[in-house]
């Protein structure tokens, strides 16, 4: 999806993204915006419009309908291309790379971000593009049918909602708490450090009884800030020669939630069974629950 909007990106010109924004924002009104709407926005003549609506629909970025009225909707990869958009004129990248990781709920990339006031090198930065919420193209093309508008674009809601509430409590717990910096957010995506060091589920560690010390020293502290993680699992910490850092936090709660004993003793849970699959070391969930809480 995205390589498709990598590709079509660099051909995308100002006019591009302005009819793009104008089907964006009508879209807060209409579940298809009618042309007359996005004309109104653009002030584009008929014959341009309809021009680039049509190249903009033969690469994916915009639906259209004639029924009951010629009316617009943005696709999915035409709301990563306004965030991807935001992001450069920003100057928070200015090229977007790979994809790294792939899950239910998201795509990961790998961006380049200039060095400020041009001084130094280029440096690796992050995108995480969030997927809450959203349908393959058969189920939209059904849905369409059905004339089930509104269910089809709640993912647009769902994701921005999903990454603002990654982003805000990346921006809290930073840098108390061992974690990726958070840099840029704009809609559904947002950008931020790459992670020091690889994946725990991939990697051999020689020291494990340290490392697993040092998760257990984070749990601790992000539960000294009200929070826990509750995803927490060997495919969201990267481990590195001198620590861990956590990843993956739109699914976080604060201690105030109804569940939030089952969740931080889950996310124990979790990590203590990966240490014994793997390493063999065994330690009793609730003894480490009652020392995270007893530190507090
Ligand atoms: N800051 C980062 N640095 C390096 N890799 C990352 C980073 N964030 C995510 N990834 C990669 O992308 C994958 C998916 O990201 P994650 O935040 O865990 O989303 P999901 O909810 O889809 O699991 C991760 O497993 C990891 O491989
Ligand atoms: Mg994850």
């Amino acid at each position: 999806m995205i390589d498709n909007v990598i590709r079509t990106f660099k051909n995308l010109d100002n006019k591009d993204f302005r009819l793009l924004t104008g089907i964006e924002l009508g879209m807060k009104d209409f579940e298809w915006v009618p042309v007359e709407e996005v004309k109104k926005f653009t002030k584009y003549p008929y014959k341009t419009l309809h021009h680039k609506l049509r190249l903009l629909m033969k690469n994916n970025l915009v639906i259209g309908t004639n029924l009951p009225y010629e009316g617009y909707q943005i696709y999915f990869d035409g709301y990563d291309a306004l965030a991807l958009n935001t992001f450069v004129k920003r100057g928070t990248i200015s090229a977007i790379g790979v994809e790294i990781g792939v899950g239910k709920e998201s795509v990961v990339h790998e961006a380049i971000k200039e060095p400020e006031l041009s001084i130094g090198e280029p440096t690796p930065v992050i995108i995480k593009f969030h997927r809450e919420g959203r349908t393959s193209f058969t189920q939209v093309k059904r849905v369409r049918e059905h004339l089930a508008y509104r269910e089809h674009f709640s993912w647009i809601y769902a994701a921005r909602l999903s990454a603002k509430r990654e982003y805000d409590i990346m921006k809290m717990l930073y840098p108390r708490v061992s974690i990726p910096k958070p840099i840029d957010h704009n809609r559904h995506a947002f950008v931020m450090a790459v992670a020091k060091g690889s994946l725990l589920a991939k990697t051999r560690l020689l020291d494990p009884e340290w490392f697993l010390d040092k998760i257990i020293s984070q749990i601790m502290i992000t539960y000294s800030f009200g929070v826990i993680h509750a995803d927490l699992s060997e495919y969201n910490i990267f481990v590195y020669e001198c620590g861990v850092q956590f990843i993956d936090w739109p699914q976080y709660i604060n201690l105030d939630h109804p569940q939030a004993d089952d969740l931080l003793k889950r996310d124990v849970f979790n990590v203590l069974a990966f240490f014994k699959r793997k390493y063999g070391i065994k330690r009793n969930t609730d003894d480490v629950v009652a020392y995270i809480k007893s530190k507090q």
